[in-house]
Formats: C-alpha cells, sequence, structure tokens
C-alpha cells in the first residue's frame, strides 16, 4: 500500500528554511522513493509574509502564527528553524510535541538549554524530536554516535564546532595578521556576524558541545557545567610561536568523563600539527569520537550555510517518513544520568604561556621560582631577541599539571614587576 505523503510545515524561512524548502523541492524524487512516501511542504511560518526568499511557496499554507501552525490538526511534521532558546521556538516546538507530533530542529540554543525536558516530553508524547542540523551542519555527527558507534563507550569527543572562530584562525595563521583585522574582514565576507559575540565567546561552541555530550555519554544536557573561553585574546603572536613549537591554534570543544564527573570545555587549544584535526581550515567544522572499539573517527565537513543544514534537516525527515526512530540522546530520557560538572581547577594539562618581560637580569629567575614553588614543571622556554630595559616575550611550555597550580603561578608571575601584561595561557592538547 502507498504510504499517504508526510505533510510538513516549516516555521523560518531565513537562510535555513529556504535552504530546507529549496533542498525538499529540488531533491522530491529521491527523497520519496528512500523516506518510501512524498514529503510535503504543507504549511510555512515566518515574520514577513511579503519577503521574497528566493523559493517556491506555492501549495503551502502561511500561517502568520508559528505556534498556531505547530497545533494544526493537518501537519504531520513541524520544523522549527527561527532560532533561540527561549520564546516562540520553544513555544513551536512545545506545542507539537505535546501534540505527538515529531520535531525536527537545527536549534542548538534550544536544545543545550532545554534538551532534557524536552527529550521528557517527546518521549512522554510519543513523538520523536530530531535535532542532526543543530550540531556541525552538514555533518552527520548525531546519527554517526547514536546508530554508526552506538556499540561503543565513548571515552572522549572534541571538535571545531564554530566555522566563524576556525576562519579567524587559520586566516590569522597564513596572514600573520591580528584577530580584530580578520574578524572584520570576515564580517564583510559574511562568515562573522554583525554581533560576533556568540560565535568569538565561545557560546555557540559550547552550544553544540552541551548536545554532543549529553548523546555521547547518555547524560542530561549541561550547557551550565561547561568552562567556556573564545578567542578575542589570540594574537598573531601566540599564532607565530605555536607555528615554531609545532602547534596550530584552534577554538575545540572537548569532553569527556573523569573520575569527578563530565569535563566539558571550549577553549583556544595548542593543537600538535600532526593531528588530523589541526588541518580542518576556513569555515570547516570537524568532530571526532573515540570510542572503545571504533576508535578514533573523525568526520569533517560545512558547518554551516543553507545548504549542509538543509541537507542534515532534511536527513531527520526522511527518517521520521521511514519511521525509524532513536530515542533523543541515544538512550530513553528517564535513563539519562545526571553526571556532575567536573571542575575546571582540576584539570590535568599541559599549558603554553606568554609572558612580556622587562629584559633585565634576574627575571628568568623569578618567573621560575614561581613555578617550581607550584610544583609547576616546565618543558621549554624561548627568549626571542635582547632588548635590555624593554619588553621581551617570553614563552614557556609546561608538563602535565592541575590547571589550579597553573593559576595560581601565574598570577604570581603576573604580579611581578618585570611583567608588563597579563601572562597568556593557553592549554595543549595531547590528541
Ligand atoms: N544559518 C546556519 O548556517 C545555521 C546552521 C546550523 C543551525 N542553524 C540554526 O537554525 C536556526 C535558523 O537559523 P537561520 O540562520 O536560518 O536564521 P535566520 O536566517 O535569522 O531566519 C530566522 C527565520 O525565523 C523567522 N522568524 C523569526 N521570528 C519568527 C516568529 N515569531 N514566527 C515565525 N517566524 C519567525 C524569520 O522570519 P523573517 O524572515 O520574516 O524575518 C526568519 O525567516 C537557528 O536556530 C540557528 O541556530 C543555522
Amino acid at each position: 500500500m502507498v504510504k499517504p505523503p508526510l505533510r510538513v510545515a516549516v516555521a523560518g524561512l531565513g537562510t535555513v528554511g529556504a535552504g530546507v524548502v529549496h533542498l525538499l523541492r529540488q531533491n522530491a524524487g529521491l527523497i520519496a522513493q528512500r523516506g518510501g512516501r512524498e514529503i510535503t511542504l504543507a504549511a510555512v511560518s515566518a515574520r514577513d509574509r511579503g519577503r521574497d526568499r528566493g523559493v517556491e511557496l506555492a501549495g503551502a499554507r502561511w500561517f502568520a502564527d508559528a505556534v498556531a501552525m505547530a497545533a494544526d490538526p493537518d501537519i504531520d511534521v513541524v520544523v522549527e528553524l527561527i532560532g533561540g532558546a527561549d520564546g516562540v521556538a520553544r513555544d513551536v516546538v512545545e506545542t507539537a510535541l505535546a501534540r505527538g507530533k515529531p520535531v525536527v530542529t537545527a536549534n542548538k540554543a534550544l536544545m543545550a538549554r532545554h534538551g532534557s525536558a524536552l527529550a521528557q516530553l517527546a518521549e512522554t508524547k510519543g513523538a520523536g524530536l530530531a535535532f542532526e542540523a543543530a550540531v556541525a551542519g552538514g555533518i552527520p555527527i548525531i546519527k554517526a554516535l547514536r546508530e554508526g558507534l552506538a556499540a561503543n563507550t565513548f571515552t572522549r569527543i572534541y571538535g571545531i564546532l564554530n566555522g566563524t572562530c576556525n576562519y579567524i584562525l587559520t586566516t590569522m595563521r597564513e596572514s600573520g595578521r591580528d584577530f580584530a583585522e580578520i574578524l572584520a574582514e570576515a564580517q564583510r565576507l559574511g562568515y562573522a556576524e554583525a554581533d560576533p559575540s556568540f560565535d568569538i565567546d565561545g557560546i555557540d561552541a559550547a552550544h553544540k558541545l552541551a548536545i554532543l555530550s549529553s548523546v555521547a555519554f547518555g547524560s542530561e544536557v549541561d550547557f551550565s557545567g561547561i568552562h567556556i573561553e573564545g578567542i578575542r585574546h589570540i594574537s598573531a603572536l601566540d599564532i607565530a610561536f605555536a607555528a615554531d613549537l609545532g602547534f596550530h591554534i584552534k577554538l575545540l570543544g572537548l569532553a569527556r568523563l573523569t573520575e569527578r564527573g563530565i569535563e566539558q570545555r571550549v577553549h583556544a587549544c595548542m593543537v600538535p600539527q600532526a593531528a588530523p584535526i589541526a588541518h580542518v581550515e576556513g569555515v570547516l567544522n570537524a568532530v571526532v569520537a573515540e570510542g572503545d572499539f571504533a576508535g578514533r573517527v573523525l568526520l569533517q565537513g560545512r558547518g554551516a550555510g543553507a545548504g549542509p543544514t538543509a541537507s542534515s534537516v532534511v536527513a531527520d525527515l526522511l527518517d521520521i517518513a521511514a519511521g525509524r526512530r532513536t530515542p533523543t540522546f541515544s538512550v530513553p530520557a528517564a535513563a539519562l544520568r545526571k553526571i556532575p560538572a567536573s571542575p575546571m581547577l582540576h584539570h590535568q594539562g599541559a599549558y603554553y604561556v606568554r609572558l612580556m618581560v622587562v629584559d633585565r637580569p634576574g627575571v628568568i629567575a623569578d618567573i621560575t621560582a614561581a613555578l617550581r614553588d607550584e610544583l609547576v614543571s616546565l618543558e621549554s622556554m624561548i627568549q626571542r631577541g635582547r632588548a635590555p630595559g624593554e619588553a621581551v616575550p617570553v614563552v614557556l611550555t609546561t608538563h602535565i599539571t592541575e590547571e589550579a597550580a597553573m593559576r595560581r603561578a601565574l598570577e604570581r608571575i603576573g604580579a611581578l614587576d618585570s611583567i608588563l601584561e597579563p601572562p597568556r595561557m593557553i592549554r595543549i592538547e595531547d590528541l
């Protein structure tokens, strides 16, 4: 028997919404074949009805009220592409789920803040909640974790989760220019928003990391437990020193289970040039999952944009059309574990530190004394150039040490008369 078409409503017709409409139209034939039934665009909603969105909306009912659309009995599935952790987007998703309708969303902010509660609601109502597009755009990492790698215990998951930051850091390295200049260029090219803070302060990457951790570790989504730093403080000088030391600087999101709980952190990292992820450049994203049986798996691709994001949204729709369903965060919502956040002060790792030092006798002895007193062991120290009485950069790297000890040492070093700027610290990752 031929199954009736799946009637889809799309809430939000911006970059991603228009991309989804375009994809559904262009690949309608193969989508019907692969999903076992047609997927039809039954309804749409956005703010401005008059705006030309460059896509064919004929045949779709227009709703000024996206929440009313989500409640409409003639809609089978709701696709939420409005954005924002609360407000209309959340109302749309909750309204659909409460009526037992499956939801597909690309909304990482919503899933990072309310993912556990929404998963619970979806399960209670017997509806699916799919969000492949919310993490790393066109990279099918959620499917990979929940299905292809489902037999593994994950030891660690990490990735380049923000294309804007990766573009800025890549371009800084290639051009030798400073952060502010490259950010302005990225804004001109449309790679960075007019207000870039969500991206460059690490919030966007943290939203995605919170979701990834939950899927990988079967834990409740814990955005507030993430240690978040951005990339505003990364200078051309640090990038040049990193290259000399055999590293590329990347903004990574990393999560792993420790004895104290779940360690989730987003910050700039020194990544060894030999690590494959060091070579994921420009606006590309990548995610590495380390499974106990599969080993290390790296997926790389475009993390944003109409096409890649629509690809993930429609893949979720295909699952719904075909009747395939996996628990939202890989295990039933009731089984999600509440794992405490492992405090960043207990993080164990190696560190890169750059100091701007007055070039005069005895300075290095003061620095090494502070490190010795805090039991921080030095691996290397570089001082380039000599300018007696003036500031010169001194770069040091440490062996593995505890973050708390490193911070105490840097506080003491920063207070020395001969240190002219706050010390710059970047964590070195073993990847
Ligand atoms: N852009 C990407 O590459 C990308 C990648 C991955 C995930 N995402 C996520 O996908 C979602 C959408 O992103 P986007 O870039 O497509 O955003 P966008 O271009 O700003 O589009 C947002 C859309 O929502 C509509 N909208 C706003 N308020 C509404 C309301 N009250 N009722 C109905 N519609 C409303 C807007 O209508 P008007 O057009 O009429 O103003 C617009 O069409 C976000 O959650 C984002 O984080 C985006």
